[in-house]
């Protein structure tokens, strides 16, 4: 569990979604930036290319999205996994082409301040699904595979994984309608006790931004591939 829960609580509130946060040349260039990194992982098996957003290789769009965000949530400091030479890593560009399971990002330090997450979409085709649900410990993936559950030999930066979502809230059958229209790639008993606050449909130019102790996942409608920038801040 984090120690500063009670901080942590008291920064909480509803998902935001803004609309032309970014302009289409703004996004255009966060999309070159994309294009400009190296490749961190490519998950074959779940298809996904992950890359880094690494400082100094865009100044200007690092400094743009700081003020932007900063004129929503008000000051907060960039959760950051550390490259290979130690510097601060400012997001992760993910390329998907299958939706991403249910989770958290609540960090890998339980002495921090968690606060807010990001998401900007670069391509406009995808849905995030939002619970209303809260976790309180590190990241981690939540599943009931067996499988998955077994995978103890993390890697810097990898997510737990973990079924204990399914002791924490009531035991109440998850909706079959939001099962069937949003989320069919989860198993609906993975989703007992879940409830849904909101799905975002990404927009370009729009930011979605949540309390980092919100349990999330992609949507299942996928058209084709998908590339969004997520970052995480903290207080
Ligand atoms: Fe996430």
């Amino acid at each position: 569990m984090h120690i500063n829960i009670d901080k942590i609580k008291k920064l909480e509130g509803s998902p935001q979604i803004i609309k032309n946060l970014f302009t289409k040349s703004e996004i255009e260039k966060f999309m070159g930036l994309y294009l400009n990194l190296p490749t961190t992982v490519h998950n074959k098996k779940q298809n996904v290319i992950k890359k880094r957003w690494l400082q100094n290789f865009n100044k200007d769009l690092e400094n743009l999205f700081y003020e932007r965000v900063k004129n929503i949530i008000g000051d907060f400091r960039m959760d950051n996994l550390k490259d290979e030479k130690n510097q601060d890593i400012l997001g992760l560009f993910q390329e998907s082409y299958n939706p991403i399971g249910l989770h958290v990002d609540a960090g890998f330090n339980l002495d921090e301040i968690i606060f807010k997450q990001t998401l900007i979409p670069l391509t406009s085709k995808g849905s995030t699904v939002i619970f209303k649900n809260k976790f309180y410990g590190n990241s981690t993936n939540f599943t009931i595979d067996e499988n998955e559950l077994m995978v103890k030999d993390l890697k810097y930066g990898q997510n737990l994984r973990s079924s204990e979502h399914l002791k924490i809230f009531e035991k109440k059958q998850f909706n079959r309608d939001d099962h069937k229209k949003y989320l069919l790639h989860e198993k609906i008993e993975n989703l007992s006790g879940l409830e849904i606050d909101m799905v975002y449909e990404w927009e370009i130019g729009s930011i979605l931004i949540f309390d980092r102790t919100r349990l999330h996942c992609s949507s299942s409608l996928i058209d084709g591939k998908k590339i969004g920038l997520t970052t995480f801040t903290k207080k």
